[in-house]
């Protein structure tokens, strides 16, 4: 798909994907690298790091440092590598996060704090942090929030959609107060994304993924790259007009489906 983009849209543009080991982040640096980007990747696992910083340099100039978004010294140390390699930052995406299915009542307190961590604190952490370093003195900016599909809220998964809420939120007040800087700000929530993420889950639940398949109005589960298609959308001068929203990239799931599946799933689980 991205073939449908012009080849050089990103042509030196320097961009950090967080997540971009994996999955849906996979994608996005991918797209970014085959339309002409300089990137930067990170993660917390090394290793996985660096075979995904290996893969994707085929395709062009790719970076990656470990950083773990929920740590304030990291995200400068980062940021430090950023201005050495490419002395900017043009794009930030923040697709980094995660989560686990449980009924609301069994969240316990550490549990709901790492999802809230994760995914509120880390975006927002990572946000500020790269806007002060590089959007904000250079008066340029973008950020593109990967969030969830929270439009009903998130049954089986409420320290999610509560964290995914909030920067929903988050992307309203920051496209407000760093509009005068020349920065955008906006976010993507994916529908059920086949992806890596997807199958880190129990067999029961990616047997009611199945089923939210079939229920689908368009008939299928997203592609990562119907995601990066979305992230490359925001990232170019095509919506230099758009800031503070957010675009639902799910087949329509955010208004259709049932959204009570998951939960009704692990309530079963609970009983056999
Ligand atoms: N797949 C879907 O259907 C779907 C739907 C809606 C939203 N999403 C969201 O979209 C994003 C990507 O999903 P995915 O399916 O591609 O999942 P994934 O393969 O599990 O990707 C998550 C990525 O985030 C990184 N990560 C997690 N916590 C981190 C932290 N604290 N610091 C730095 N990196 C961290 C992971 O790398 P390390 O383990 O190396 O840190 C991994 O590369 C996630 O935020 C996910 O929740 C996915």
């Amino acid at each position: 798909m991205s073939q449908y983009y012009q080849k050089d849209l990103f042509k030196d543009k320097v961009i950090l994907v967080t997540g971009g080991r994996s999955g849906i982040g996979y994608a996005i640096a991918m797209q970014f690298l085959r339309l002409g980007a300089k990137l930067m990747i990170c993660s917390r696992k090394e290793q996985a790091l660096e075979i995904a910083r290996q893969e994707l340099a085929d395709y062009g100039p790719c970076h990656s440092f470990p950083c773990d978004i929920r740590n304030t010294d990291q995200i400068a140390a980062l940021g430090n590598e950023i201005q050495q390699s490419f002395g900017r930052l043009d794009i930030l995406v923040n697709n980094a996060g995660g989560q686990f299915p449980a009924p609301a009542e069994l969240i316990s307190e550490k549990g709901w704090a790492a999802v809230i961590n994760n995914n509120l604190n880390g975006t927002f952490y990572m946000s500020q942090a790269m806007a002060k370093q590089f959007f904000i003195p250079q008066e340029s900016g973008n950020i593109i929030n990967i969030i969830a599909n929270v439009h009903r809220g998130f049954p089986g998964m409420a320290h999610t959609g509560a964290a995914r809420a909030g920067v929903d939120n988050l992307t309203k007040s920051l496209a407000q107060e760093w509009a005068q800087y020349g920065i955008r700000v906006n976010a993507i929530a994916p529908g059920t994304i086949e992806s890596s993420g997807l199958y880190q889950y129990p067999e029961a639940i990616q047997q009611r993924f199945e089923e939210a398949k079939r229920e689908n109005l368009l008939g299928r589960f997203g592609t990562t790259e119907d995601i990066a298609n979305a992230v490359s959308f925001f990232a170019s001068p095509l919506s230099s007009y758009i800031s503070g929203t957010t675009l639902y990239v799910d087949g329509c799931e955010h208004l259709a489906g049932d959204r009570n599946g998951l939960i009704k799933t692990l309530r079963s689980m609970m009983q056999s």
